[in-house]
């Protein structure tokens, strides 16, 4: 085993090419394969940058250690760039039409056989959790990481140009809502007090603006203990972004361009103007305020042609204020009668009861409801929808919820079956005009639909300061979504900036006033020393970077992610902690606690 000494690497491995031809090179890598050839060694050398082929001689002196040479041991290289003989160019690599002839190899780090190869596609992701630091050097994770680093640099260099300035916020902090369970950190010198990891830098952000700094971004990282799915991680970055003395037109404009720049700069491509469309429109078309739009199959109304059909079911829910919708699913009579129970299955679990389906085959209709309807009736709906000899309407009669619910999953779930999702394209959206509040049943109150700092639209302001509860299902906000490909990418609003509103908020959210006074005090108090109107919008950095990068999980542009369970499988947190360091922090376990982990141990 060698020591650096005064060896000093010249280059990378994955940059040499014909111009170094000539060169005397000292490398430095890892063995990605070795090969023995009549006498001589073939290593592919491997590092950040890519791979170059070493050959080197074990009779010649100082190569004698290349025998032992194998899989992941780092070595340093010297030697020579030379032309690869013709016929041995590899055209599928970078470095192909040269090799390095080497004079010297020192092993520098021996490495036991790891348990994956790096780049296979079948492997076991436990596996790779488990020892991410090894996935981390498969050419696919590299690359998602090194454009992450320069999507997070293009960013810096937008914002601090057009005069956003770069300020930390504290991670130990006061919880700042925003609709999931705070991470909790007991406190040593208060004991019985915790600070809550920041679920974003919402208030900080506010407060700078009251600073007069005008215009903020951070790349700050937002912790929430909420279920996780592919594109939510515990903890995850958001590019936040706060400006004074602007209204919705002007933040949009801003974040507009940056989208813009980022897509001209990691996707290569133009993008037009973007679409807006309110939140009723989104919910009415697509059953989701974060539709994709990279396939069509819109959600129908069937309320009209349904009405007074003498169907009891459908005519239960229409006299009670619900709809009769469906989607025209293209070729959708080729479903089989299996495959739409299992569909069904999948709706119910969004709160559906079921589905009905109307089929046109070779001119033959069929329905799951044709006991109850003429041919003639099934055709005409048929045909209104404009669907098509060989498509299928299926449909349901629900609440608007559960309909938007339901249709939502089966579009997305049939857009992809049934290879409708134009993958050549990304669509981008902004949706605006978001209900304030919406009714949570479960809470039996009211909540904010995106957080409680954001404004109402101009005109629900005495609403608001009246606590006119009939009218707070219409309240709309000043709040506004960027969903590319059906992915919820940014979202923001412009903010409450008068203390009696941002009071008012607070109480119809039902928080008395010593709730308001012990969460909030501090924030109610900043908003009487003269607080600029302000707005702002935090990116989901993660979600950005995975859509640029082409995948659909999260954990494929994070260094350390953790699982659906909020673990690291890698180091295994969150772990147990000895009794001497609860008693310090004055936490003891209740007996519930001790048992899981008896159970688990
Ligand atoms: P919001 O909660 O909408 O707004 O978050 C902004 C963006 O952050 C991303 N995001 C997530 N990404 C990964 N994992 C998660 N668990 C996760 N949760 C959210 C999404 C989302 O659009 N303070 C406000 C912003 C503001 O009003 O300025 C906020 O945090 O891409």
């Amino acid at each position: 085993m060698k020591f650096l000494k005064d060896l000093k690497r010249s280059n990378y491995c994955g940059k040499l090419g014909r111009e170094q031809i000539g060169q005397q090179v000292v490398l430095m890598g890892w063995v990605d394969s070795r090969r023995d050839h009549g006498g001589l060694i073939f290593v592919d050398l491997r590092d950040r940058e890519g791979i170059v082929q070493i050959v080197l001689d074990p009779k010649v002196d100082l190569l004698s250690s290349a025998k032992n040479v194998r899989g992941e041991f780092v070595l340093a290289i010297s030697g020579i760039v030379r032309a690869r003989p013709e016929g041995m160019i590899n055209k599928k690599i970078p470095t192909g039409e040269v090799e390095v002839a080497a004079d010297n190899c020192e092993i520098l780090s021996e490495a036991q056989t790891p348990p994956f190869q790096f780049n296979a596609q079948d492997v076991n992701e436990t596996l790779r959790l488990q020892y991410r630091y090894l996935d981390l050097r498969s050419s696919r994770l590299q690359k998602n990481l090194f454009l992450r680093h320069k999507v997070a640099q293009s960013v810096r260099n937008f914002l601090s140009d057009k005069g956003f300035i770069e300020v930390e916020t504290p991670i130990l902090y006061k919880s700042t809502p925003e609709g999931a369970r705070d991470y909790l950190v007991p406190s040593r010198v208060n004991q019985g007090k915790f600070y809550a990891l920041p679920q974003s830098p919402q208030t900080l952000k506010q407060l700078l603006m009251i600073s007069g700094f005008d215009r903020y971004f951070q790349i700050a990282r937002c912790f929430r203990d909420e279920d996780l799915r592919a594109d939510r991680q515990p903890e995850f970055s958001q590019i936040d972004i706060e400006m004074s003395f602007v209204d919705t037109e002007d933040l949009i404009q801003t974040n507009e361009e940056l989208l813009r720049k980022i897509w001209k700069e990691f996707r290569g491509k133009d993008i037009g103007p973007v679409q807006r469309i309110s939140f009723q429109e989104a919910m009415d078309r697509y059953g989701s305020d974060k539709p994709d739009l990279r396939f069509g199959m819109e959600i129908q109304d069937l309320s009209k042609a349904f009405a007074k059909c003498g169907f009891q079911i459908f005519e239960d829910v229409l006299v009670r204020g619900g709809f009769v919708r469906g989607l025209v699913v293209p070729k959708g009579a080729a479903i089989s009668r299996s495959q739409m129970d299992k569909l069904i299955e999948m709706v119910k679990k969004s709160g559906l009861k079921g589905l009905s389906w109307i089929k046109k085959d070779k001119g033959v209709v069929t329905s799951s409801l044709s006991k109850f309807f003429t041919p003639e009736f099934l055709d005409k709906i048929f045909t209104d929808v404009q669907a098509k000899d060989g498509d299928s309407i299926i449909m349901a009669a629900d609440d608007f919820d559960p309909l938007c619910a339901g249709l939502n999953t089966l579009r997305l779930h049939l857009g992809q079956e049934l290879k409708l999702v134009d993958h050549s394209k990304d669509y981008f959206l902004w949706v605006i005009d978001f209900p304030m509040l919406e009714y949570s049943s479960t809470e039996k109150r009211w909540v904010s639909r995106h957080h409680p700092f954001t404004a109402p639209q101009d005109e629900y302001y005495n609403d608001v300061v009246n606590a006119n509860e009939a009218s707070y299902g219409k309240i709309l906000a000043k709040a506004y979504d960027l969903v590319v490909n059906g992915y919820e990418v940014a979202g923001g609003s412009i903010r409450i900036y008068r203390n009696e509103l941002q009071q008012a908020v607070f109480k119809l959210l039902g928080m008395s006033e010593a709730d308001i006074k012990s969460k909030f005090g501090y924030f109610i108090e900043a908003l009487k020393y003269g607080t600029p109107p302000h707005g702002g919008i935090a990116w989901g950095m993660d979600r950005l970077v995975m859509l640029l990068c082409d995948t659909d999980a999260i954990r494929d542009v994070i260094a350390f992610p953790k699982t659906s369970r909020a673990t690291c499988l890698m180091s295994e947190a969150p772990t147990e902690v000895g009794f001497e360091q609860l008693q310090e922090v004055g936490i003891r376990l209740s007996s519930q606690a001790e048992k899981v982990l008896q159970d688990k141990n």
